[in-house]
């Protein structure tokens, strides 16, 4: 054998590299005609006031997005994702301005339960798949924590956020959190989905220990808790805290 054909791959090989760049392929289609829906529905919504005419469209899941463990990402299962999307449709109405900040899986459920108003639902997340929702997806970095797309026209108008910071540190939480008192308005509502250990962090900034739980599809080692800044009927305090 000369060495041309040293690297020569095996048809074996060769079958499975084209199956992986095809399926990669087929997958960019489909956020890319996903993206276009989600640029549709938008504009729709703006020439109508209302959304009758996205029934036929159809609706993201989570299925699309595989857990990147790089980005941290471990998805709630999906009682989680409902209640945390039900606590947000409780809690808002058709003028509220929604964040779901690093929480996809709440956002993507809150979406596919017609929402009144999905033109003010906006997902703040770091992996860009989530583009597939058009003007909705704002990309967001912890580490800078005050840069982001329509910053000024978010800042102290938001109603309602759900979050849940990617790493388990002081230095992440507390930037996420400096997001949040950024984007709130006077008022408004936050459930902060975290490590237990992230307790008096989240107290220092008027967030109390839930009794409710989140919980993951595949699972999750350390102690994870809910706290919120009011009174939730789904999510009330824990006398732990
Ligand atoms: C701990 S997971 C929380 C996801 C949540 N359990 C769910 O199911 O929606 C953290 C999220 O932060 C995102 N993330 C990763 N790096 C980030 C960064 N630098 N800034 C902001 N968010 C980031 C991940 O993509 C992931 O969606």
């Amino acid at each position: 054998m000369d060495s041309d054909s040293d690297l020569e791959l095996s048809p074996e090989t060769l079958k499975a590299l084209q199956q992986v760049m095809q399926e990669q392929q087929e997958q960019q289609e489909r956020f890319e005609t996903l993206r276009q829906q989600a640029e549709e529905r938008f504009d729709e919504a703006q020439d109508s006031h209302e959304n009758n005419n996205t029934q036929n469209k159809p609706a993201i899941t989570m299925d699309f997005f595989r857990e990147d463990w790089q980005l941290s990402q471990f998805w709630y299962d999906d009682a989680t994702s409902e209640k945390l999307a039900r606590e947000i449709l409780n809690n808002t109405d058709q003028q509220s301005i929604v964040c779901c900040i690093s929480s996809p899986t709440a956002y993507v459920k809150l979406m596919s339960m017609s929402p009144p108003n999905p033109n003010n639902l906006f997902l703040f997340e770091y992996d860009t798949r989530f583009d597939v929702y058009g003007r909705q997806f704002i990309h967001y970095d912890y580490s800078k924590p005050l840069e982001f797309r329509l910053a000024d026209e978010l800042k102290g108008s938001v109603d309602m956020i759900v979050v849940d910071p990617p790493f388990l540190s002081e230095e992440c939480l507390t930037k996420t959190l400096q997001t949040v008192r950024m984007l709130l308005k006077k008022g408004g509502k936050v459930v902060l989905c975290t490590g237990a250990v992230m307790l008096e962090i989240a107290k220092a900034d008027g967030l109390q220990l839930t009794t409710f739980h989140p919980g993951h599809q595949n699972g999750l080692s350390n102690d994870f808790r809910c706290f919120v800044n009011y009174k939730s009927e789904q999510f009330p305090y824990s006398q732990d805290s």
